[in-house]
């Protein structure tokens, strides 16, 4: 995945365990280099050993990581240069997440490389609605809990997710269903 990715899972480590952690968790995962160059194409087994090493170091469930992840990512990306893309995306939390094939499309016109999840959204009712999540990385799919809760955070609207199987044979995929809260309760 782009050195971008690495570069926020630095971010998170230092801002929440400081930079000694950091340079625990990096040394671990067999990374020399102290930092990542955001447009460049690293394995995605950088990544992977990132969140392995930092599961040890912290003493952390890789659920955990992943999905605080989701939410600083969403942070992330708005202060790094993406707030004006996230704003264009939608202006509400449905909206947004019925369009996020088309953001990482315009995400790969900065990010040839790219090799994007697809995202398709079913069940869309007043109560909520199902996101459908396609990828060819496994064991991500805490990472997309995250990034729906740091979504609705952003919208103001609070959610409850819950991540499940569906589907069967060669269209088996995760799924997340995502139910409005009353305004004003906390997730
Ligand atoms: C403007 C903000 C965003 C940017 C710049 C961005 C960019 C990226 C980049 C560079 C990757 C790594 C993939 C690769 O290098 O091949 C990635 C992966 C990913 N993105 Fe985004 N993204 C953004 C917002 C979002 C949002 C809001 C979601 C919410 C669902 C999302 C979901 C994902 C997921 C789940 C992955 C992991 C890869 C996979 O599942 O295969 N992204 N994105």
């Amino acid at each position: 995945m782009y050195g971008l990715i690495n570069r926020a899972v630095k971010g998170l480590v230092v801002e929440r365990f400081g930079s000694d952690a950091w340079d625990r968790i990096r040394i671990r995962a067999g990374i020399d280099e102290e930092d990542f160059i955001s447009m460049e194409s690293y394995d995605d087994s950088v990544t992977y050993d990132l969140v392995a090493a930092a599961t040890e170091e912290l003493g952390l469930e890789a659920s955990t990581i992943l999905e605080a992840f989701g939410g600083y990512w969403v942070e992330y990306t708005a202060v790094e240069g993406y707030g004006e893309l996230l704003n264009s995306v939608g202006d509400t939390l449905p909206e947004f997440l019925a369009n996020l094939d088309q953001m990482h499309a315009r995400v790969k016109m900065a990010f040839p490389d790219l090799k994007p999840p697809r995202f398709r959204v079913s069940d869309e009712s007043e109560e909520g609605l199902m996101l459908h999540y396609f990828s060819h990385r496994p064991g991500l799919a805490p990472l997309v809990v995250g990034l729906v809760k740091g979504l609705a955070d952003r919208f103001d609207r609070p959610v409850e997710v819950v991540s499940m199987r569906v589907g069967e044979g060669d269209d088996e995929h995760d799924a997340f269903r995502v139910s409005y809260l009353p305004e004003g309760s906390s997730h």
